[in-house]
């Protein structure tokens, strides 16, 4: 409805901003304005102001701004009309009159809800009687408890062909009224009407004012069908724009900042029992916009479960469609994939709560199932199909309606495009960087040098952050000389442990946002061990852990192996066989190091040339090699 504007100022005039705001607000005055701690933001400084002549409330750190109404509308989530309606009573306004119109289909939906309300209590009689012993069984052999029954309003349809019916009409309800509140079903042949539901167990639906508008009822027996039985399209029910448990869960999700949704009642229920008060369900309908719009009132990225199956990898796929053109700035979706066949129901009681809110913090966000989709869609082994693949993206990206916000997604796929094309990934290319790689074939890379080791590190570290956590101190231990490289390690791993659940594509795109984007660039770009196996993303991280424990140990041989070295190139000449043999074991496993591997390093350069010479002094003096050629014949 709509309000004339003297009667919001009516209210406005009666209810300084102050007077409302204060049941939220501790305000201290301060000069003619008021000012305290932001209710949006966490704050030690209050940068929260009201001024009351001028009639609003300014917040300087969220730069929230209005009205009493708008107020109300932000700290508890109430449509307009309900502030309106709330304030109006606090303000001892009497509600404007109507016009005769909306007062008559006022009323006729008002028969129509006194009707389903009706049902709903004669449901809720019907599941404690004798009759519903059954029903009772069936939910309380589904974990659900009594409580849980009475606040969700769950009730039994009793079996009859028209219990409800003779029930409401003795009630003076009219059939046609129960025609159009979809509670009973006009036969085509021309008998008399019936009860759509019929022995099963009842679930309410209700409006945003927690009035009863529709039902869900759920047939007993497993091979029943359907399955579930739902009240048609009404005056009351709009399948469109309806979330089941949208009250219940509204405060909840308010207060959490996130929303979880849900396929099924039966979730919502389970998961409200569990302690996630803050879950709808879709009711198995397609994610229509206003649906959307509807999740969006509760919080701005909700997370969408779906199961781990094909079935919900499509589910995904089609919802992903569906929300680009409505995205717009700060509104998003996140995407729980739950086990394989288990509903958040079976999970909750299954697995446990724990596990299921450990799905829910492994959500994915939707660019990241745009990217995902799109990727493993077809082989990405030629230049043609690689362009098809941008050309599909970008078709994609042009569905987002915000113009905004497909700048911003526009940018993010340049990025990963970056990323994938790449030198260094030629499988990834491939295979779209979904599959994982089989164990490595060592690839043909240059030794590494100490410079080489702080190369790989930092790549390793890059690509599989996760590695910090068991070997944090060993790469702290070590003295990185080249400072480039030194600087460059040290932003990694301070990224890693500001945020140890840091994914690699954010710290790629950390990194490439400050000071050290040019090294690390480079690295990615023209490091000649770009190409180790055990550096690229998709490496399983067991494989990766064992490579880059053998890399740690090799760089910290490194010294100890140049100066075993040097000592014996001093005695070379007076080498017995022994000591020959151990040479030549030595000279092996520092190849391996990498010292020959010509490094930037002054240090390693000397220690390059002295080999050299003691390869040099070697081949002059054959008396070791012909004590040895000697023994051997
Ligand atoms: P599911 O088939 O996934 O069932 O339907 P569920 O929620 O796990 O049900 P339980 O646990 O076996 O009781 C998901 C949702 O799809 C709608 C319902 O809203 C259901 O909650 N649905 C399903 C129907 O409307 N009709 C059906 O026949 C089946
Ligand atoms: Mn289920």
């Amino acid at each position: 409805m709509k309000f004339s504007d003297s009667f919001l100022d009516e209210i406005r005039t009666r209810l300084p901003v102050s007077q409302v705001v204060s049941r939220r607000v501790q305000l201290k005055k301060a000069g003619r304005e008021w000012k305290g701690l932001s209710p949006f933001n966490k704050e030690k400084t209050p940068s929260f102001t009201v001024n009351d002549q001028k009639g609003f409330y300014h917040c300087f750190s969220s730069g929230k701004h209005g009205d009493i109404f708008t107020f109300l509308m932000e700290m508890e989530g109430l449509s307009f009309p309900e502030a309106v309606e709330r304030l109006a009573g606090d303000a001892g306004v009497s509600m404007p009159a109507p016009d005769p119109r909306y007062e008559r289909t006022m009323k006729e939906r008002l028969g129509l809800m006194d009707a389903v309300e009706a049902a709903a209590k004669l449901f809720e009689q019907a599941i404690r009687a004798k009759g519903g012993r059954e029903a009772l069984g069936y939910a309380e052999g589904r974990g659900i408890s009594r409580d849980t029954i009475a606040e969700f309003r769950m009730g039994y349809a009793p079996g009859g062909r028209d219990s409800l019916k003779s029930a409401l009409l003795k009630q003076g309800f009219t059939e046609a009224q129960l025609l159009e509140a979809g509670l009973v079903i006009k036969p085509d042949d021309g008998r008399p009407t019936y009860d759509r539901f019929r022995n099963r167990l009842v679930i309410p639906i209700l409006n945003a004012k927690s009035r009863v508008i529709a039902f869900g009822a759920r047939a007993l027996a497993s091979d029943a069908q359907p399955k579930y039985l739902n009240s048609p399209e009404t005056k009351l029910f709009d399948k469109g724009s309806m979330v089941f448990n949208f009250t219940r869960a509204r405060q909840s999700a308010f207060e959490k900042g996130e929303l979880i949704v849900v396929e099924g009642y039966m979730d919502v229920i389970a998961l409200h029992q569990a302690g996630f008060k803050n879950a709808v369900a879709t009711l198995g309908t397609a994610f229509t916009e206003r649906q959307m719009e509807v999740l969006w009132l509760l919080a701005p990225e909700p997370v969408i479960c779906f199961d781990g199956d094909r079935a919900g990898e499509a589910a995904a796929a089609r919802a992903v469609d569906r929300m680009l053109p409505a995205l717009r700035e700060g509104r998003s979706f996140r995407f729980a994939f739950l086990p394989e066949g288990q509903d958040p129901d079976d999970l909750v009681r299954g697995a446990g709560p724990a596990a299921f809110a450990g799905h829910l913090k492994s959500a994915h966000p939707l660019i990241d199932m745009v990217w995902t989709r799109e990727t493993s869609a077809a082989p990405l082994d030629t230049p043609e199909r690689r362009a098809a693949f941008e050309a599909r993206l970008e078709t994609l990206l042009g569905e987002i309606g915000n113009t905004r916000v497909r700048d911003h997604y526009r940018r993010e796929i340049k990025n990963r495009l970056f990323e994938l094309w790449r030198p260094q990934a030629p499988r990834a290319r491939q295979t779209g960087g979904k599959e994982v790689r089989k164990p490595a074939r060592r690839e043909a890379v240059p030794p590494p040098t100490p410079c080489g080791f702080a190369t790989i590190v930092i790549l390793a570290l890059v690509n599989h952050p996760r590695l910090f956590d068991r070997f944090a101190e060993d790469v702290a231990s070590f003295d990185v000389r080249d400072k480039k490289l030194a600087g460059l390690l040290d932003a990694v791993t301070r990224a890693i442990s500001e945020t140890p659940s840091i994914t690699r594509e954010t710290l790629i795109a950390e990194l490439r946002d400050g000071p050290h984007a040019k090294p690390i660039e480079r690295l990615f770009w023209d490091s000649p061990f770009k190409r180790l196996a055990f550096l690229q993303p998709e490496t399983p991280q067991a494989e990766v852990e064992a490579q880059f424990a053998d890399v740690i140990y090799r760089w910290r041989a490194l010294p100890t192996l140049n100066r075993e070295i040097e000592e014996s190139a001093d005695q070379l000449t007076e080498m017995s066989e022994a000591e020959f043999e151990r040479f030549v074991t030595l000279q092996q496993e520092v190849a391996s190091v990498g010292l020959r591997h010509e490094g930037d390093d002054a240090g390693e350069r000397d220690a390059n040339q002295r080999f050299q010479e003691m390869l040099a002094r070697l081949r002059k003096e054959p008396p070791s090699r012909g004590r040895r050629s000697e023994k051997r014949q």
